[in-house]
């Protein structure tokens, strides 16, 4: 049985058809609109392309934000422009057959522990760092969902008292110190500090934000002042893994979103902070750290699953 998976990003909405076994079969890709009743368009003609060329079954819909239990109203999205909207019932209306909505980082998270990096685990947490920070948290093989839909929201454990204000409201949440902005930010406050950061000082200044390729070749060559704000970074997301491991003792935090493409230059100063702040560490087990291994696709595959998961579930209830 197939299925389809959209996983509607800040810049793109993705799309594919993905088989019981993770696979993509086709994918399709478009700019992501601002105007909402046109992103729902898209996501509809997307589905309706897609369903021409394959018997599809189930379709999953990706996006960040707290979405309620049922699965169907985007509650609140800290970095979009939804409020309370019913996202489950318009996708429905336009596509004309039954849609699952899903939060971003639930269905990334999903997707790597059935196909990715989090296979053989039973207990996983996965953080995405992005835009925002996003969490899932598979607790003995069943995704977290909470009371009302929004359990995993990790980004948005208070980091810092006091700290930085955030999108959701609130100030000093995690998402402030750990997200893709929050490397541009110390990687700017370190070029302005001049010193160790000139050579940094230099990329920012020729395209307004350090490119991520050009902060890989700062770290490959070693320079201090891209060490120090990818390690700043790395300790605040180490210190909040130490909590999540407090709470929910996972055997393997994934680390995934465009900051975790710089691999052991980020994880291995998380690890050091994660072990640095975790209560009892020496006397209990740890959890492994890795990065995403399904990169983009995460999010799709994972919400195609899920729908396919969710439909058969309707079935045997029915
Ligand atoms: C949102 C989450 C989302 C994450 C990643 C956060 O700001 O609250 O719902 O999963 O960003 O997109
Ligand atoms: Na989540
Ligand atoms: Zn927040």
């Amino acid at each position: 049985m197939l299925n389809v998976g959209i996983d509607i990003g800040g810049t793109k909405i993705a799309g594919g058809v993905v088989a019981p076994d993770g696979r993509i079969l086709e994918r399709l890709r478009v700019p992501t609109p601002t105007d909402t009743d046109a992103l729902a368009r898209a996501v509809a003609d997307m589905v309706a392309e897609l369903a021409a060329r394959h018997e599809v079954n189930a379709v999953g819909v990706a996006a960040a934000g707290y979405i309620d239990r049922s699965r169907s109203v985007m509650l609140h999205a800290p970095n979009i422009d939804w409020h309370n909207a019913p996202l489950r019932a318009q996708f429905e209306a336009l596509i004309g057959r039954p849609v699952t909505l899903e939060n971003d980082a639930n269905a990334a998270g999903w997707g790597e522990y059935r196909f990715g990096a989090g296979r053989g685990s039973t207990d996983m947490v996965m953080v995405t760092l992005g835009t925002g920070v996003g969490g899932a948290v598979i607790t003995d093989g069943h995704l977290l969902i909470g009371a009302n839909g929004s359990a995993a929201e990790l980004g948005h454990l208070r980091f810092v008292r006091g700290g930085r204000p955030c999108g959701c409201g609130q100030n000093g949440c995690l998402e402030q110190y750990a997200s893709g902005r929050a490397l541009q930010r110390e990687l700017s406050d370190i070029a302005d500090a001049g010193g160790v950061g000139a050579r940094v000082a230099a990329r920012r200044n020729a395209a307004g934000i350090v490119p991520g390729a050009d902060l890989a070749l700062l770290l490959d060559e070693g320079d201090e002042g891209a060490l120090e704000a990818v390690r700043r970074v790395a300790t605040a997301l180490g210190e909040a893994c130490g909590a999540f491991q407090a709470v929910l003792d996972p055997d393997l935090i994934v680390v995934g979103g465009g900051v975790a493409e710089l691999g052991d230059a980020l994880l291995e100063p998380t690890r050091l902070a994660y072990d640095t702040s975790l209560p009892g560490f020496g006397e209990r087990p740890t959890a492994r750290f890795v990065t995403a291994s399904l990169g983009n696709d995460a999010g799709l595959v994972g919400v195609a699953d899920l729908a396919g998961l969710r439909s058969t579930a309707e079935v045997a209830a029915a």
